[in-house]
Parts: structure tokens; sequence; C-alpha cells
């Protein structure tokens, strides 16, 4: 158990899912992330100037001066009318099929679209198929429900659809993958045309669900996006969404589409999680989308990230040993850094955080303590300058220590 001391009065009471998530270690790996004083490459979080302040204050000032309350009441389970139109729409226009009004539902956050999927489908000891590594906040969920998860290799074309087919040969039946087709956290790549195609065709033959993450989807560099799971097969693919990279955090909000009959399971499972996302948040969204300014700021996002990963990519180039290997994102926060085998991930982040660096070492994002020679570096939320500083003060940690 991980009880700080003198504060573990309670924890031999916390129920036996609570207690093996991240290792005991790892909480304090972790923490060194949320270090405002470190140059941040561990948050995977959008630069606050992205966040349209200025027009949310209108927007705000437009609803109250309309007499419009309904942003101050409950809202029905899915969503409010006018947020779901807005949202199917923009579905429609970026991925080229519009939800019908009952397969999407508007949630607080991606993460909760998450826990819904996971609340929805999983009991103990069902076999969860997800990418090696994956996003940290999905292992947590799908563990959380006391799953088997197994871990597929991805490369970079994505998830190594081959051998997520021999595993299936072999007798793998999962009732769920959960796959970040573009621009994965933590590893930066984006699943290739040819392996969307078959990745579905295999969710068909051997009838289990694809969850789609598509967090970064809209933050391709050239602004361009292959075709998502969902669009190619909905009738297996459920899609979750966010608004935390293209809209703001704070605000709590994403999405789930998917067939009818499951979308009808989440409305039920968000009763009695939250009831509602927010109405606030959602009538916001609806006008910042319907207005352009959702599109307009996102040719700046894309900019932006640019920018930095070209920088950083650079500077991974000209400074880190030979040996050091890393992704080369076209969209996303993330570049995933692989070491030869003997440097030790966990104390090269203990000694980077000594160096003034914040990263966050490769095992948290596998589920079977893999990536203990990978680093994920996140390029989103530090100044142009700091990427240099922070790149050459790791790359001299790594030669320190050999490669
Ligand atoms: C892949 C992925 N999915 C989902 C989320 C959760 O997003 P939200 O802030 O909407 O809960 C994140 C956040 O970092 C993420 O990286």
């Amino acid at each position: 158990m991980t009880a700080v001391a003198g504060t573990e009065r309670w924890s031999e009471l916390f129920a036996e899912r609570t207690r093996a998530e991240v290792g005991g270690g790892l909480f304090e790996i972790l923490a060194l992330a949320a270090d405002t004083e470190l140059i941040p490459f561990a948050g995977g979080f959008p630069d606050p100037q992205t966040f349209p302040a200025d027009r949310t204050k209108a927007l705000l000032e437009e609803m109250i001066g309309a007499g419009d309350l309904s942003a101050f009441a409950y809202s029905p389970t899915r969503g409010l009318p006018g947020p779901l139109d807005a949202l199917a729409s923009r579905l429609e226009t970026h991925q080229g099929r519009r939800p019908a009004a009952d397969e999407l539902l508007l949630t607080s956050g991606g993460i909760e679209a998450l826990e819904l999927v996971a609340k929805s489908f999983l009991d103990r000891g069902d076999d969860v198929v997800v990418e090696a590594p994956t996003y940290l906040g999905a292992i947590m969920a799908f563990r959380s429900y006391e799953t088997k998860l197994t871990a597929v290799a991805l490369d970079d074309g994505g998830l190594d659809v081959d051998a997520l087919e021999r595993a299936l040969v072999a007798g793998l039946r999962p009732k769920l993958l959960y796959t970040i087709p573009d621009h994965q956290n933590p590893a930066g790549v984006t699943l290739s045309a040819e392996r969307r195609h078959a990745l579905v065709a295999l969710a068909q033959r051997y009838g289990f669900l694809v969850v789609e993450d598509v967090a970064y989807r809209e933050l391709g560099f050239d602004g361009e996006a292959l075709p998502s799971l969902w669009s190619l097969a909905p009738d297996v693919v459920v899609q979750i969404g966010t608004t935390s990279k293209t809209f703001f955090p704070g605000v709590r909000l994403g999405w789930a589409a998917g067939p009818a009959e499951i979308v009808s399971q989440l409305v039920v499972a968000k009763q009695n999680t939250d009831q509602c996302a927010g109405a606030l948040g959602q009538k916001l969204l609806e006008a910042y989308a319907r207005s352009g300014a959702m599109d307009e700021q996102l040719v700046r996002s894309r900019a932006l990230y640019a920018r930095r990963c070209g920088r950083m990519l650079a500077a991974l180039e000209r400074t880190m040993p030979a040996g050091v290997t890393w992704t080369t994102p076209r969209g996303g926060f993330f570049t995933w850094v692989t070491f030869a085998d003997e440097v030790d991930a966990v104390d090269l982040t203990r000694r980077a955080a000594a160096a003034g660096v914040a990263v966050v070492p490769g095992s948290p994002f596998f589920p079977d303590g893999r990536g203990g020679s990978s680093l994920r570096v996140c390029f989103s939320k530090v100044d142009d300058e700091l990427i240099d500083v922070g790149i050459e003060r790791l790359a001299a940690l790594v030669a320190e220590r050999g490669t």
C-alpha cells in the first residue's frame, strides 16, 4: 500500500480494486510532472495561449444578455439538443459521418466517456486489448474494473494489427480494444490507413468493440487526418473524444459516438455517474463551434505545436548520443524517446528533475511493466527556448551513464 505516514487510517478499508493501480514508487515520479519549477516536458497539457478567454467572456455576456437561463440548469443526460447538434455537425465536417441523434452523447471530458464504456462493458476478469504503450488514464480506467489487459505492440505505423491478429488466432477473445489512432499518447505515432481497415475488419470478424480515442485527432500539424475508425465501421466502433485540447480542459467536455444500442447504455451509466455534463460548458462549446472560432483557433494551435515539435526533434537530433531513438509525430503533443536497455528511465527521470527538467518514464504507459528504457517527452506547453535547454540537459544526463 502507498499510504503517506500518518494518513493510513482508512486505507485498510479501501476497495480491493483500488490497490494495484500504478505501482507505489511511480506516484512519487508522476508527482514530479506537476512541479511547476521544472521545464515542463511531462504533463500532456494544451498551452494556455490556445485558451479562448476573450471569446468566452463575450459568449457568456451574449448568453446572459439574451436571457437564456438553460446554461444554469441541469441538462438532459445525453446533452442539450443545441450542443449535440453542433457537435454532430463538427463530426460530419471533420470525419464525413454524422451521428444520428441516438448515436451521440456529451460527456464530462474524454475520461468520463472512457469510464462509461468500461462501466457498461467490463466484468472482473474480462479481456481488454490496449496498445503498448498507451494512455495511463485508460489503463487505470480498465484496471479499476479488475480486467485482464493485453498489450499489443505499436510501431511507427501505430498498432501492430498483424500481431493483434496472431493473438486472436491463438485464442484471445477481448471484449474491447482501446486505441488512439491519431498522434498517440504517449508514442506520438499514427495508425496507417491500411491498418485502420484491417483493424475494423478484425473487430467485425472476432466480435469485439473498438474504443477509438480521438483526443489529438484534430491537432495534425498539416490539418489532414486519415479516416476515423468510427467513420469506417460505425457498427463496431465507439469513438470517444474530448474538447480539452481544442477548446479548453477547464470546461470538462467530451463525447461518445457509436451504435445506438451502446450509446443508450452509456446514457444509463451516466445517469448514476454525474447525471449530465455541465450545461454552461455545453452552451459555450455550441456557440464557440458554430461561430467558426474553434476552427480558426485550431489553425493557430496546430502551427504552435508543429513549431515546438520541430524544435524538439531538432534539439534531440543535435544533442542525443548515438543509440537513442525517438518517434517523429505528425501532430499532437508527444514524442517517445527510447534508450539502450541499460538506461533506467525512472532513475533518469529523477536525475532530470534534479537538473530542472520534468519528463515521464515509460513504464506507467504499459500494463505489464515494460517501457523501462523509454521516456514520454511532451512539447505542447513549454516555451520554445526552454525546449533547447531542457533537451540539452537530458542529453547530458544520458551521456553521463552511456546510452
Ligand atoms: C489519449 C487521451 N484520452 C483522453 C484524455 C482525457 O481527456 P479529458 O481531459 O477530456 O478527460 C486524454 C488527456 O490527456 C488523453 O491524452
